[in-house]
């Protein structure tokens, strides 16, 4: 019979903050199986008990208040250094035997907090049962000081598995030095049915007893210390007119924050604001407020782990205005179900309360949005079923001897496992193949990171070698996943500079160990290929194209280079990378190219042949829909070679609308160019696009692209395309079917495809069915069975030489 195996979870705090909250939920959930041990008394451990949850408690104060030197680890916190920790040791010791003492009647150990992860990972050890980790914090510089980062993440690094409140706090952990690969991001789980069920007086009699009811109502919502920035809300309030305040919430932990909240008080007075700023206190129950208030805002100054009260707020239907950073952009979508404002900026904070001051029609769209999405993303049932399963995985993961790494990950509940079905048979029956994957470089998430993203969702245990990682921005399937940089990562400013550093990626990628691999899948347009592989590796190198500023260097060295003698020693080194990386080409397996046009690329420098798999597009994302909008679109970074200027030039010969969406360099100039009937809306967030998308008569695509992802995007939406008959648009555009092509880079050519356009009845469905066969599953389902051939064929062919090269050796 399946035994249930038994859970302690360890939190530092008798206080009522999120984690505890959070915490709350799962023990009650597990409560016939689980306890929860607590380093010190408060209404933490009354909740628990409350709701008929064990605890066990710890006091890590001395018995004898006289001795002072043995102080209690409630006066360690996050930024303590050094010597902080010898007054905290006796203190310590104390808990780490507790803790023994408690936990040998248990299965599994849970830590919640970051200070009750030290212990655990201790007793841990000691007992030798695996523990879990729920990760609550950003580990960065302005949370934590280095010492305890360093602590902290080592002890993560150890844990069976890692519970991660958000996006950032995983991310960040990454950054840090966290390599656990049991990871899974799960945000707080929130009891819906709680919301929005107290009736029209009692929500008037909260309101009233804080303010007139001339005054529009401003809530905030959490502890009071210094990062979650109530300050910032009190100096937008000096710059508004019939607003006032109601902050709820107390100083929980340290005596810093009891200062802090002092400081609240006095700027107040200085302010004059004392009869709109009003101090609710710490609320057992802050949904009274929470549904007296017309808007919530949230004002951390430093990124917020998570933030249950952004959430709290959207489920009582309140229009929220957070701090971007951390995970509030994964809650609030700016503009569509919320908005976003910069950090500490009271200015912004102040004209932002005022636009939705102003718009109660907008607010209450945002409002509305924000309540639909997270009922959808936080509703506490299918938040805890993932969560309870995580630990049963983790903990059979453990007793049945399986690698804690061999678990599925996932992220809001999307399993990568689901969409690697099938894939890990591909060599032998018994043996699953090693996949690894090697990448340029992981920092701007363009269109070739989501192809490796894909991969490495579908591949969850393959190891991603690369360059250079910008943890802040890593697409959530890249989250726990095991990224191995090389030494260009530790160059100060490699982030930023990543692109003038490119002489160095060469030698970077080179210097890295061999990698040791069934089949090592090189992601590639620039020095990814330069990996050097062990003997039995086989490499399938997908190619976006062979790297443009040595292969096609013209346009690159007169932009760059000035000066003949620079001039020079730049074509003498371009002309070696050139020969370099055409031997590199020799040694790889199979090419796999992202278009035709870049197969030929491919055959034209390297002489090898390959096969074509398109990337994957999120089809998924769009729909067809009736809204139907009298204008075309272009949806471009603006840049030269994309030749918006044609378009431009066609409309203000046409007299149509055209909306441009996307910025860059070309944005001035163009903007000259452009008659009445155009307009710049500059760069558009996902779910703007995509309405603009859906609406629009048809997408013009006037560059010459290796593959172009908007025209597939805009045939998701049953829109056509207009798109010059040339690179990539001869792959997606079928002319009359799904779009139509114009024959001439010229004005002229791209009107009268315009014209054309709208003479042919659109069919949005067959339109549609064409973008299909773009889809992230397709490319799957190609990419393997590029890889089942591969790890099926010979042994790999050494160096050939290629019968045909674009460029003298010589
Ligand atoms: N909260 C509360 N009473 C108060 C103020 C806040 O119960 O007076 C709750 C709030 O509803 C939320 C939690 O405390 O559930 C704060 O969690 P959050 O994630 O926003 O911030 P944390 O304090 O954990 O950093
Ligand atoms: C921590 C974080 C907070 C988060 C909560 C629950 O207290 O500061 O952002 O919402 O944990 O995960």
């Amino acid at each position: 019979m399946k035994r249930d195996f038994d859970i302690l979870f360890v939190d530092q705090t008798g206080e009522l903050g999120g984690a505890e909250l959070c915490l709350a939920e799962v023990a009650f959930r597990l409560r016939h199986r689980s306890s929860v041990l607590l380093f010190e008394a408060g209404p933490f451990q009354r909740l628990l008990e409350e709701r008929g949850i064990k605890t066990i408690l710890l006091q890590d104060q001395p018995r004898s208040q006289s001795r002072r030197v043995f102080r209690g680890t409630k006066e360690i916190g996050k930024k303590s250094k050094l010597g902080a920790y010898f007054f905290f040791l006796p203190a310590f010791v104390r808990l780490l035997f507790g803790t023994l003492r408690a936990a040998r009647a248990f299965d599994l150990l849970y830590a919640n907090t970051a200070k009750a992860l030290i212990v655990t990972a201790l007793v841990s050890r000691v007992l030798r049962k695996p523990f879990l980790f729920h990760l609550h914090d950003i580990i960065d510089a302005d949370h934590f000081a280095p010492l305890n980062r360093w602590l902290l993440v080592n002890a993560a690094n150890h844990a069976t598995g890692i519970i991660a409140n958000s996006e950032a706090t995983a991310r960040a952990y990454q950054k840090a030095g966290g390599h656990n690969r049991n990871l899974k991001v799960l945000p707080n789980g929130f009891d819906i049915e709680r919301f929005g069920a107290r009736t029209e007086e009692e929500i008037w009699a909260t309101r009233s007893a804080i303010c007139s009811e001339d005054q529009f109502l401003v809530g905030l919502f959490g502890r009071i210390t210094k990062w979650k920035g109530q300050k910032v809300l009190i100096r937008a309030l000096s710059r508004l007119q019939a607003v006032s305040v109601v902050i709820v919430g107390d100083a929980l932990f340290t005596d810093e924050d009891r200062q802090y909240k002092q400081e609240l008080v006095d700027l107040v007075r200085q302010l004059g604001l004392e009869d709109r700023v009003h101090f609710a206190g710490f609320q057992q129950d802050v949904l009274p407020f929470l549904e007296a208030v017309d808007i919530v805002v949230h004002c951390s100054i430093f990124p917020e782990p998570f933030g249950r009260v952004i959430v709290e707020a959207q489920l009582a239907g309140k229009p929220v205005i957070a701090a971007r950073g951390g995970a509030a952009p994964e809650i609030v979508e700016d503009g569509v179900s919320g908005i976003l404002v910069a950090p500490g900026d009271s200015v912004g904070l102040a004209s932002a309360i005022e636009s939705l001051l102003r718009d109660p029609a907008r607010a209450g769209q945002m409002a509305a949005k924000g309540r639909e999405l997270a009922e959808q993303h936080y509703a506490l049932d299918g938040v805890l079923r993932n969560w309870v399963d995580f630990i049963d995985q983790s903990i059979r993961g453990v007793s049945t001897n399986t690698r804690a790494t061999t678990l599925p990950y996932s992220v809001h509940g999307r399993s990568g496992a689901a969409v690697a079905r099938g894939l890990t048979n591909v060599r032998a029956e018994r043996r699953p193949m090693r996949l690894a994957i090697v990448h340029d470089y992981l920092i701007q998430m363009g269109g070739a990171e989501r192809v490796v993203a894909a991969m490495a969702e579908a591949f969850p245990e393959a190891p991603i070698y690369t360059s250079v990682t910008d943890y802040d921005h890593l697409l959530p399937e890249f989250i726990g996943k095991d990224i191995r940089n090389n030494w260009i990562n530790r160059l100060p400013g490699s982030r930023r500079h990543f692109k003038k550093l490119f002489p160095l990626y060469p030698f970077a990628f080179r210097s890295m160990p061999r990698v040791d691999a069934d089949i090592v899948w090189i992601s590639s347009s620039g020095f990814a290929k330069w990996i050097q592989v062990t003997d039995s590796a086989k490499t399938v190198c997908y190619c976006y194209t062979p790297p443009r500023f040595f292969w096609s260097p013209d346009t690159y060295l007169n932009r760059e280079f000035k000066g003949a003698v620079l001039k020079t020693a730049a074509t003498v080194f371009l002309t070696a990378l050139r020969t370099w990386d055409f031997q590199c080409a020799q040694g790889i397996g199979q090419f796999v190219a992202i278009s035709r046009c870049v197969q030929q690329r491919i055959l034209d420098c390297y002489g090898r042949s390959s096969i074509v798999v398109y990337p994957p597009v999120n089809v998924d994302r769009f729909a067809v829909t009736a809204r139907g909008g009298d204008y075309y679109l272009v949806l471009s970074r603006l840049v030269g070679y994309k030749r918006i200027d044609l378009a431009i030039q066609a409309f203000n010969q046409l007299g149509k609308k055209l909306v441009i969406i996307g910025d860059g360099p070309d944005r001035s100039r163009l903007q000259t160019l452009a008659g009445p009937t155009i307009s710049f809306l500059g760069r558009l967030n996902d779910s703007e696009t995509k309405l603009y998308l859906e609406g629009c008569r048809g997408l013009v695509f006037p560059g010459l692209e290796d593959f172009g992802i908007a025209p597939v995007e805009a045939q998701a939406c049953g829109r056509p395309v207009i798109a010059f008959a040339g690179g990539g648009a001869l792959e997606t555009v079928i002319d009359g079917e799904n779009g139509v092509l114009f024959n001439e880079l010229s004005p002229g050519s791209l009107a009268g495809a315009v014209q054309r356009c709208e003479k042919i009845g659109w069919d949005a469905e067959t339109i549609r069915t064409n973008a299909e066969r773009f889809s992230r599953e397709v490319f799957l389902e190609r990419m393997r069975a590029v890889l089942q051939a591969v790890s099926r064929s010979e042994p790999e062919p050494t160096a050939r030489l290629a019968e045909k090269t674009a460029f003298s050796l010589g």
